[in-house]
């Protein structure tokens, strides 16, 4: 078999980790539609040349994101208020001045934008999922439903003229054509304007375990040494980084053209501690792997030890993540009769691949169960303090990373 080759430079890809066959991760259908749902096989590798870590395969954008994408951001008060900071920043800035243009690439619902609309700054949303544009477009935000690329740029340009602010929040790491994205930047982001994206970071990822970051959407996992080659190789500059605690950790990464604007010092600081970290050597990824399997093996374990105990245990947040802890983990609706979820549009369906009913987080307390798996751990804080009564009830909370504990 050919060689893989990177995405971005065309440099030699190592596998580094093999998660097996895996389903679209947020593909909830009705269970009468589950054998419909596409699987891949979810590994991943790094570039001999610019370090950027990547999945060996990917499934068609047109399978991940349909009119019917389930993921809501403002689903959490956290992100809500996250973007909702980033949005009274850029009013304040006004990148532009009075006239800017603000496009955000991945607009989901409009969290981030419509504090923008609000405020009338002029901008536009880029977002291929037809439902969760039509949410943004209640809330004043202008939206193009389509697939942000070099040709949907150009037609923005046309008919916009340059944007002054082009931002995108975990969604540059889920578009494989990075190439013909940093061509539409190039057309459209005005001589002095700045790219800025955030998304999970890998340091955090290797840290924490957080193994199921690794999902199909998930194409890159960007570290500042990849980014850094990455904005070069696109005749760009990566000139500031800011870590966030979103996501178990996430860096803002702001892109100027080159020679614009001299890089922070926090860049060359990140790269440092990347290094020190070990992030481009190959141990790391053993350790991660070896890892991945006693939460694997350990999570089974306990499932099964409550079962037998007669303890009823449910699932808690129908994550995209959680499609990868299922599906590796072997976890069916035998282990766990259902996972709750506030989303409306996962309800009555069934998780990708391991079938498991989603059921409103109403069900939750109907009765409680008596340990609930938190798959969105990356919202434990929110979620806890909601169901303080199932605490209060006696209730535990089963969360797996960095291993298996009762939090
Ligand atoms: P995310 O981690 O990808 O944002 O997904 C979080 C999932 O958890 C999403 O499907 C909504 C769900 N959720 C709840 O069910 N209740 C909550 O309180 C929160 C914050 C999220
Ligand atoms: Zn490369």
């Amino acid at each position: 078999m050919a060689d893989k080759r990177c995405r971005i430079c065309g440099g030699i890809l190592r596998e580094v980790l093999d998660l097996g066959r895996q389903p679209v991760s947020n593909a909830f259908v009705r269970l009468e539609d589950a054998p419909k749902v596409p699987f891949f096989r979810l590994a991943i590798g790094r570039c001999d040349s610019c370090a950027m870590v990547q999945q060996l395969e990917t499934v068609p954008p047109n399978e991940m994101y349909r009119a019917d994408y389930p993921y809501r951001a403002s689903g959490s008060l956290m992100i809500r208020r996250h973007f909702e900071g980033v949005a009274r920043e850029i009013v304040e800035t006004r990148p532009g001045g009075e006239g800017g243009f603000v496009v955000e690439i991945g607009s989901n619902d409009g969290v981030m934008l419509k504090t923008l609309a609000a405020a009338g700054v002029r901008h536009l949303g880029v977002d291929p999922a037809a439902s969760a544009d039509d949410v943004a477009r209640e809330h004043g935000v202008n939206v193009r439903t389509d697939f942000f690329n070099a040709e949907t740029a150009a037609d923005v340009y046309a008919e916009y003229g340059h944007a002054n602010l082009i931002f995108s929040a975990n969604t540059f790491s889920h578009i494989s054509y990075l190439d013909s994205i940093f061509r539409g930047i190039d057309t459209l982001l005005a001589a002095d304007g700045l790219f800025v994206f955030e998304d999970r970071s890998l340091a955090d990822i290797l840290r924490h375990n957080y193994f199921d970051q690794i999902y199909d959407e998930h194409i890159y996992f960007f570290s500042v040494v990849s980014v850094k080659a990455m904005a070069a190789h696109f005749g760009f500059e990566l000139v500031d980084v800011e870590h966030l605690p979103l996501h178990g950790g996430s860096i803002r990464y702001t892109v100027a053209r080159k020679g614009v604007r001299e890089p922070s010092a926090a860049v060359a600081e990140f790269v440092a501690q990347e290094e020190a970290d070990g992030l481009l050597g190959s141990d790391v990824f053993v350790r991660f792997a070896a890892d991945i399997d006693r939460v694997k093996a350990d999570l089974v374990s306990l499932l099964r030890d409550l079962q037998a105990d007669g303890r009823r245990v449910v699932g808690y947040g129908a994550t995209s993540r959680s499609a990868t802890v299922l599906n590796y983990c072997g976890i069916g609706p035998d282990l766990l009769p259902m996972v709750c979820d506030s989303t409306a549009e996962k309800q009555g369906c069934v998780t990708p691949g391991s079938m498991i009913p989603v059921c409103p987080t109403a069900d939750f307390s109907n009765p409680y169960p008596d340990y609930a798996l938190l798959f969105a751990w990356n919202h434990a804080e929110e979620i806890m303090a909601k169901e303080q009564s199932f605490q209060d009830a006696g209730g535990k909370w089963i969360v797996y990373v960095p291993k298996v504990h009762i939090a």
